[in-house]
């Protein structure tokens, strides 16, 4: 039986670089490499400020990336963001972002990052990663990044658990015997609990241990 898990993702990497053969064309190289090696269908596309981009349709998931050339990223990918219809056609898409450059990490998370962020409010961001010039031959790095989308994309079809939880009398009690905007709170949380667990069936000693966890649900 083929589930929605074991479904090829179709993968398409948006990119944009003033050089040709530097390190943007290298690192989607490598993030395209390892991508394939998941099993996914990958194809790269150079952005153009003003082209169509209606053909995003067909993927799944939409890498964007580009380096940073004086303060700003690279134009042509902010450009279609801005000028063209990609924005349109990313709606509802998962995206995940790359910047390259040669700035540390923090600043290039401050400053660099959210010049793609801003665009994207409203898109599931599945990875994101500030990826300098020389770590770009680093199959872990590049790898993690990979393996992030991988996971995320396929969390996406997951489902939620919530549905499928079974609860027991006295755990429905303690849940009933809540205000009932706090109960949903406490039952959303709890599902995230119980799938990051897997846990199935939910009793009072579950919801006391997902409320004395680290993460406090
Ligand atoms: C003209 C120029 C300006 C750059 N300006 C910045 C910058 O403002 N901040 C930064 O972090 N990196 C900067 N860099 C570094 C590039 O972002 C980095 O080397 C990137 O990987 C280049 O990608 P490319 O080889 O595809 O052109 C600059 C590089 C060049 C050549």
């Amino acid at each position: 039986m083929t589930t929605d898990n074991d479904r090829q993702m179709k993968a398409i990497i948006l990119y944009d670089s003033r050089s040709t053969g530097g390190s943007t064309d290298r690192l989607i190289d490598a993030i395209g490499q390892q991508l394939a090696e998941t099993g996914a269908y990958v194809e790269k596309a150079k952005c153009k400020a003003t082209a169509d981009y209606s053909f995003i349709s067909d993927f799944d998931v939409v890498i964007l990336g580009a380096p940073v050339y004086y303060l700003v990223v690279s134009s042509q990918l902010i450009g279609a963001l801005i000028q063209s219809n990609l924005k349109r056609y990313l709606k509802n898409k998962n995206v995940a972002l790359f910047v390259t450059c040669g700035s540390p990490e923090s600043m290039a998370q401050a400053l660099y990052m959210p010049q793609l962020k801003i665009h994207l409010i409203r898109n599931r961001i599945l990875a994101e990663r500030i990826i300098a010039p020389h770590q770009i031959a680093d199959e872990e790095v590049i790898g993690e990044f990979v393996e992030e989308i991988d996971e995320a994309y396929r969390k996406s079809f997951k489902p939620r658990s919530r549905k499928q939880l079974q609860w027991s009398p006295d755990a429905v009690d303690l849940l009933n015997s809540l205000p009932p905007f706090f109960a949903n709170k406490v039952s959303a949380a709890l599902s995230i609990y119980a799938e990051e667990n897997g846990i199935t069936y939910i009793t009072p000693e579950v919801l006391n241990a997902a409320r004395s966890s680290p993460k406090g649900y």
